[in-house]
């Protein structure tokens, strides 16, 4: 029996994406988010495919026990789980909480945390975990820093989980996305920040989430089974740049 592959945040943005990408690469595939709404539209979006659609809220391990369970029920063990649920925030130092900072750490950390173990304890014959970082976890961006340190903890703990495991069958990768045409950049970014990301992307323009999508199914698939460990900026070359405007 094939491996499933579990996506956390799969109702929306890049997690649909990647949903969308493993069923084409023909992997049978839970669809995990805790928005009701988005999930049902997911449903609608994705139906007669090879996959399952359960609400769990990635910060509760019950829950997150509990659907991973139902995932190897109804598709088998699991041989691929992408991290993509998260939430961001825009705020200066000053204007954070702790109470903020916790949240942001709770769900973009701990949760990947939650679930890459749910995920261990339920794999099949071998398993590749992708998680979500992104280029404010590399690099400082205002504003970005309950958002930031919760990212850089994403990719420190994508490397010690690929040390500790590695000898396991285990492959875990994260990829560091830039500015990604999405929901959450949607509701994140006003003109202004828009203006000012484009000034510092090579590539002049927002990535699609299919483009993040296609680095996430080749790290999951066999072809990069010597890659463990490393973090794959998909950034049209935001984090390479220095000096972009001629002058
Ligand atoms: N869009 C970008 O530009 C960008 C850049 C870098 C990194 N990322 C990361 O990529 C991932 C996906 O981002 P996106 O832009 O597709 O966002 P999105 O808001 O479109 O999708 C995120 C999904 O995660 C789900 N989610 C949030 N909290 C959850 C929880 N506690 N339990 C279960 N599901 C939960 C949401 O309901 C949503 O469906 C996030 O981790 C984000 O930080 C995005």
């Amino acid at each position: 029996m094939k491996q499933s592959a579990v996506v956390t945040g799969g109702a929306s943005g890049i997690g649909l994406a990647v949903a969308e990408r493993l069923l084409d690469d023909g992997w049978p595939v839970a669809v995990l988010d805790a928005d009701l709404e988005a999930l049902a539209r997911a449903e609608e979006a994705l139906s007669g495919e090879n996959a399952i659609f359960l609400a769990a809220d990635v910060t509760d391990e019950d829950d997150v026990a509990e659907s991973f369970d139902e995932v190897v029920d109804r598709l088998g063990l699991i041989g691929g789980l992408v991290n993509s649920a998260g939430i961001a925030c825009n705020l200066s130092a000053e204007e954070t909480s702790a109470e903020r900072f916790r949240e942001v750490l709770d769900v973009n950390l701990v949760g990947s945390f939650i679930t890459a173990k749910a995920g261990l304890e339920r794999m099949g014959a071998s398993l590749s975990i992708v998680n979500l970082t992104s280029v404010s976890g590399l690099r400082a961006n205002r504003g970005r820093v309950a958002y930031g340190a919760s990212k850089a903890g994403v990719k420190l703990m994508t490397e010690v989980l690929a040390l500790e495991f590695g000898n396991r069958a285990v492959r875990v990768n994260c990829v560091a996305p830039g500015a990604i045409q999405t929901p959450m950049i949607t509701r994140l970014h006003t003109p202004e920040a828009r203006r000012q990301w484009l000034g510092r992307v090579p590539q002049a323009r927002y990535g699609e989430p299919e483009e993040v999508a296609a680095a996430i199914a080749f790290l999951l698939s066999p072809e990069a089974s010597y890659i463990n460990g490393h973090t794959l900026a998909v950034d049209g070359g935001f984090l390479a740049a220095g000096l972009i405007e001629e002058g």
